[in-house]
C-alpha cells in the first residue's frame, strides 16, 4: 500500500447513547461519511463551529478513541487492526499532541514534563532524552524555566512547554486541539511561529483544530467541518 501519511476513508462515529437522544436523526453524528487524505509536511486546519466534530476526529486519528466506522490510516497502518502495543508504539514515536488546556503535571518540573514521552519509549539511553529536552526547550525559549514548576508560568509558556513535550520524540505528526485557545494575541501569535517553523524547517505534519482565524490563515490547508461532515476543503484559508 502507498497511501498519504494520513488516509481517512469513509469514517463515521456516533458517541454510544448518542442515537437514543429525543432528537435523535442527523444530528447524532459527531462525524459522518468523512474522506480525508493529508500528505507529509502539509499544515491543515481543522474548522468549525463548536460541536462539528473537530475533537472528535483529532481523538480518532490519535488513536484516543477506536469506537468508529471507517477505516483510518496513519503512515500505512489501519489504526483498527493494531494492537494496544502497537497502539501505544504508535502514539509515542508517530504522533505528538497539544491541547487547548497544557495537561502538563503540575508535580513535575518543565524538564519533567518535556522528558514524560521518554518513560514509553523504547531507547532506555536517558542521555540522549536529556539532550532531546534541552534542545526541545530552548527551541520552545524555554530552556531557562527547566527546572520551574507548571504553576509558575504563563499560560503561554505552559503551551510552549507543551509543544516541547509534544517534540521531544520527534513525531512526524502534531495533533493540536485549540492549541491557542487559551492565549492572548500575544502568545497565541508565538506559539503560532513555532508551528510554522516545526512545519518549515523539520517537515512536520501538523493538524490543528482552532476557531482562529489567524492559524487557519497561517495553514496551508483549511478543512471546514459542518455537524460532523466535511463540508470543505478548499485548500489556502
Ligand atoms: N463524550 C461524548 N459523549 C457524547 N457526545 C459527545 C461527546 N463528545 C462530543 N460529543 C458530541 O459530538 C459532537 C462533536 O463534538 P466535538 O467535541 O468533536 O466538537 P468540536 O468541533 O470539537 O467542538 P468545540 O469547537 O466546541 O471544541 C457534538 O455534538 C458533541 O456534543
Ligand atoms: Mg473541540
Amino acid at each position: 500500500m502507498n497511501k498519504s501519511l494520513v488516509h481517512i476513508a469513509d469514517l463515521s462515529k456516533i458517541y454510544p447513547g448518542a442515537i437514543e437522544s429525543p432528537e435523535a436523526g442527523r444530528g447524532t453524528y459527531a462525524i459522518q461519511d468523512l474522506n480525508l487524505q493529508i500528505e507529509a509536511g502539509e499544515f491543515v486546519a481543522i474548522v468549525g463551529r463548536s460541536g462539528s466534530g473537530k475533537t472528535t476526529l483529532l481523538n480518532i486519528l490519535g488513536g484516543l478513541d477506536r469506537d468508529y466506522e471507517g477505516q483510518v490510516f496513519i503512515a500505512d497502518q489501519n489504526l483498527a487492526k493494531m494492537d494496544d502495543v502497537e497502539l501505544s508504539k504508535m502514539r509515542n514515536q508517530t504522533i505528538g499532541f497539544v491541547f487547548q488546556a497544557f495537561h502538563l503535571l503540575p508535580q513535575l518540573t518543565v524538564f519533567e514534563n518535556v522528558l514524560l514521552p521518554s518513560r514509553f519509549s523504547d531507547y532506555s539511553d536517558t542521555e540522549i532524552f536529556q539532550q532531546r529536552a534541552q534542545i526541545a526547550l530552548a527551541r520552545t525559549g524555554l530552556l531557562h524555566r527547566a527546572s520551574s514548576l507548571p504553576t509558575s508560568l504563563s499560560a503561554g509558556e505552559r503551551q510552549r512547554v507543551a509543544i516541547a513535550r509534544a517534540i521531544l520524540n520527534r513525531p512526524p505528526i502534531l495533533l493540536c486541539d485549540e492549541p491557542t485557545g487559551n492565549l492572548d494575541a500575544e502568545t497565541g501569535q508565538l506559539v503560532l511561529d513555532l508551528f510554522m517553523e516545526l512545519c518549515e524547517n523539520d517537515g512536520t505534519t501538523l493538524i490543528i483544530a482552532t476557531h482562529e482565524q489567524r492559524v487557519s490563515k497561517a495553514a496551508t490547508r483549511k478543512v471546514v467541518l459542518e455537524a460532523g461532515r466535511l463540508v470543505d476543503d478548499g485548500g489556502k484559508a
